[in-house]
């Protein structure tokens, strides 16, 4: 370095990658309780699903002087970077770091609209942005942190079923049972092309939770489900297991037309593809519905019912897609 030169710090830039998987509540999550950090009121109980992903890369950068956030190949919205930055915050507080990052994320299935996109993309932004900053947290606490992005991301650090406890200062996830160790199947329908939901989980809970008289007691419902559910995992009891998944999705629904005013997620295509799977059960088919923040519909179906469950699901006019999907594993490196 020549004399009197004023030593420059050097730019560092460190990066790390992750891949998280979406997972499907079969037990439902709608509201929160009190405080802050994105508590839930009630426990849940998922499956995470193999082919519905995100990917997403962290770079912290000393030369950036704001956090670049991308989804795709496009710069994320608003609303959508202001999330990614709070979260930022909370991995640059615990790393003690103030560089910012360039995010880019993307997902292989429509964002935003019910597909549980919030759920990977904030497992895989935990997991990704921790590493980046040289933080090696448990998958306790990776799901812990995860959920502060979104409730239902907790649960996508772990494969296979899975199961969210409301209870203590920092809830987290615990895996139930392993993406191998129980061959179940959901077909995913597509209704309408995958469009941006009107009303995000985030508001539509906190909505419901303020306005609808049935909110209270479908919370109430939830721990009896809860233990009929482990029940069923533990007996590899699909249909018990099924039973439960269809009554919480429509428990949780009908807290959601009961707000004030009511909130509808189902389109025609979602009651015709609920029939649909009706009429199959009737039929002697192992398969129940689930439904969550939009007009898609899961089936979760025994193997041997997948191909007739995805051959129905797709004869329903206004399903764009349909997906066959697998238990999947939790949020890895690449
Ligand atoms: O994690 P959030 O805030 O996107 O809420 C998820 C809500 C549901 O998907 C409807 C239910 C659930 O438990 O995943």
């Amino acid at each position: 370095m020549a004399t009197g030169a004023t030593p420059r710090a050097t730019a560092t830039r460190v990066e790390a990658t992750a891949v998280a998987r979406t997972n499907i509540a079969l037990v439902k999550y709608w509201g929160k309780r009190a405080g802050d950090g994105n508590l839930p009121a009630a426990g849940s109980l998922s499956l995470t699903l193999d082919g519905l992903f995100t990917r997403t890369t962290v770079a912290f950068d000393s030369t950036l002087s704001v956090d670049d956030v991308w989804l795709g190949s496009a710069p994320a919205d608003t609303d959508t970077t202001a999330r990614v930055v709070a979260f930022l915050d909370l991995v640059r507080t615990r790393a003690g770091t103030t560089h910012r990052a360039r995010v880019t994320s993307m997902n292989s299935f429509p964002t935003g609209s019910g597909l549980a996109s919030s759920a990977s993309a904030f497992a895989a932004l935990a997991l990704a942005a921790t590493r980046a900053a040289a933080l090696t947290l448990s998958a306790r606490d990776l799901s812990a942190l995860a959920r502060r992005g979104s409730g239902s991301a907790a649960r996508s650090i772990f494969g296979g079923l899975v199961e969210m406890s409301p209870d203590g200062d920092d809830p987290h996830a615990t895996p139930l049972l392993d993406a191998s160790a129980w061959d179940l199947r959901m077909v995913v329908a597509v209704v309408g092309g995958g469009r941006p939901k009107e009303v995000l989980s985030r508001a539509g809970m906190a909505h419901t939770a303020a306005t609808s008289p049935l909110h209270r007691a479908w919370l109430d419902t939830v721990p009896a489900d809860l233990a009929a559910a482990k029940d069923a995992i533990t007996r590899r009891d699909l249909a018990a297991l099924g039973e439960v998944a269809e009554r919480s999705a429509l428990g949780m629904h009908a807290t959601a037309l009961a707000a004030r005013p009511g909130l509808l997620y189902f389109r025609g295509a979602t009651v015709d593809a609920l029939h649909a799977v009706r009429a199959l059960r009737a039929g002697g088919a192992n398969a129940w519905v689930t439904i969550d923040a939009g007009p898609h519909v899961k089936v979760l179906c025994a193997p041997t019912d997948e191909a007739r469950v995805a051959a129905v699901l797709g004869s329903v006019p206004d399903v764009t897609e349909v997906h066959r999907c697998r238990p999947g594993a939790g949020a890895e490196l690449e």
